[in-house]
């Protein structure tokens, strides 16, 4: 029986290996993590992540061939693949702060490795990592070799939040790299035949190591760069009066183009795209390539710019001061259907209108309260469980994340129970504008055409 352990229990590693013991029922699959109470959460009702479908593949196969531990040492000894999935955050301090990946967590997962191996190991990267990590990694593992031979692999992921289930189960592709070695080619054999119990084998790319470790930092940063450029276009739209949803459309139906991430919001966040970007102008940088960092830098400045234009907007919008005045704020979390807010742009709307001393109401139906005071740190907001209680004697809703519920509130009711004139700003083009205009409020849609009120208060961006 082939063993498999996985080091890092977190938004990758727990879905990930939840399917691999789903697919593969003869694999045993154990899942590690150095925190106590995720282990405790993985095996509880209550799993310490929100991802539609993730509920029912756990139950199916928890306690049979997928196991979650706070024994590391002891499932590395014994597994012939080792996942490591851990996190790899932009460094906050030293050389590269702001920019490089912080790799602490890797080197101590490689370090811990090299001691309690006492077999042969395939060794697979799925966190996103610079590339030439593995090259790095290498070195942990066979420096004070004990006779044990380590392949290293690059089979990073592509799963997005709120579809991992879905994107698992059918992925576009799956992307393995390995040394150009018999022994590494082997190694890429033996993951392929993993992945090949559910994936058609025309979608498992094999690569070389450092193409495999370059595609997911350039992938993430095709993706992100497309929001940034459709945001840019929602400003002019603003300005000229065109549509952004037209433009999209309209541009989307060039095959050569496509019309998937072409939604213009109020920004893009989550965990990976400025990160890996981040990471990439780093790189650059570092490789002498100073265009080429600065070209992909833009991408996150427009990310910036678009938050702080949203803001701007509401503030000019209600008479250039939101000073005491009730703001509600639906939708904290990066994007639907998932409970994660690590930079999401709520963070930064929120503290733009504390900054200008508004009362913030805010609800997300799957944030905690707990989640959202300590991401706004010192800034006073209040945080309830009903969006018509957020909504209740405010000036203004803003709407931060695109979750299906906010398509069908009863905004009559909202609408009557607010301060005249009401407005609502939808930072993620999820309402019927033109019927809530009807009703009487005041609407700002991203890249839309403006209402009379908000050309005449026009946002100093
Ligand atoms: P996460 O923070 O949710 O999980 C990482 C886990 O690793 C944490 O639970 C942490 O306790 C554990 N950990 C850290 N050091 C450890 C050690 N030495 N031993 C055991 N456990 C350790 O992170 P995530 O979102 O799952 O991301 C993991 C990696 O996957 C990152 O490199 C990320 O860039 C990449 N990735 C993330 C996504 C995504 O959508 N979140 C998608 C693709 C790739
Ligand atoms: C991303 C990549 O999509 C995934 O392949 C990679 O493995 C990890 O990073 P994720 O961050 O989970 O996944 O979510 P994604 O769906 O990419 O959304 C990222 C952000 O972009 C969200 O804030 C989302 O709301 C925003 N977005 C997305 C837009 O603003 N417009 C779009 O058209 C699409």
């Amino acid at each position: 029986m082939v063993k498999i352990c996985c080091i890092g229990a977190g938004y990758v590693g727990g879905p990930t290996m939840a399917v691999i013991a789903i697919k593969c029922p003869a694999i045993e699959v154990v899942v590690v993590d150095i925190s106590k109470p995720r282990i405790d959460a993985w095996n509880s009702d209550t799993l310490p992540i929100y991802e539609p479908g993730l509920d029912d593949v756990v139950k199916a196969c928890r306690g049979k061939n997928l196991f979650f531990s706070t024994d590391v040492e002891k499932h590395v000894a014994e597994a012939d693949i080792i996942f490591v999935s851990v996190n790899t955050p932009t460094k906050t301090r030293g050389l590269g702060a702001g920019k490089a990946a912080d790799l602490t967590y890797w080197e101590s997962a490689a370090r811990m490795i090299a001691d309690v191996s006492k077999s042969d190991k395939i060794v697979v990267e799925k966190s996103t990592v610079p590339v030439k990590t593995a090259e790095a990694i290498e070195k942990i593992l066979t420096h004070n070799s004990k006779g044990i031979n380590y392949q290293i692999l690059s089979n990073p992921e592509f799963l997005a939040e709120g579809t991992a289930i879905e994107d698992l189960f059918k992925p576009d592709r799956v992307l393995i790299g390995g040394r150009e070695t018999p022994g590494g080619q082997k190694a890429v054999q033996a993951l392929k035949e993993v992945y090949a119990h559910w994936v058609p084998e025309a979608n498992i790319i094999t690569t070389n190591l450092w193409s495999a470790e370059l595609s997911k930092l350039a992938a993430n940063a095709f993706l992100a760069q497309r929001i940034s450029s459709v945001n840019a276009m929602s400003a002019l739209c603003e300005a000229t009066g065109a549509n952004v949803s037209e433009v999209s459309y309209a541009i989307g139906k060039d095959s050569r183009i496509g019309p998937k991430f072409l939604n213009a919001s109020v920004g893009f966040g989550g965990s990976c795209f400025q990160k890996d970007i981040l990471n990439l102008v780093y790189i650059c940088e570092c490789n002498g390539l100073p265009e080429v960092a600065n070209y992909w830098k833009q991408v996150i400045k427009i990310n910036d710019y678009q938050k702080s234009r949203f803001v701007n907007r509401v503030v000019s919008s209600m008479f250039n001061t939101v000073s005491g005045k009730k703001i509600a704020v639906l939708g904290f979390a990066f994007k639907k259907d998932t409970g994660d807010t690590r930079e999401t742009p709520a963070i930064d709307v929120c503290k733009g209108l504390v900054g200008d001393k508004a009362q913030v109401s805010i609800y997300d139906p799957q944030v905690t309260e707990e989640q959202i005071q300590r991401d706004l740190a010192m800034n006073k907001v209040s945080v309830v469980w009903d969006a018509y209680e957020a909504c209740k004697g405010a000036h203004g809703v803003c709407i931060l994340t695109e979750w299906d519920e906010f398509k069908k509130l009863d905004y009559q009711k909202i609408f009557d129970n607010m301060q005249k004139p009401a407005f609502v700003f939808d930072g993620r083009n999820v309402v019927d504008a033109e019927k809530l205009r009807e009703m009487g409020f005041i609407v700002y849609s991203i890249g839309k055409p403006l209402d009379g009120w908000l050309k005449d208060m026009p946002a100093v961006a």
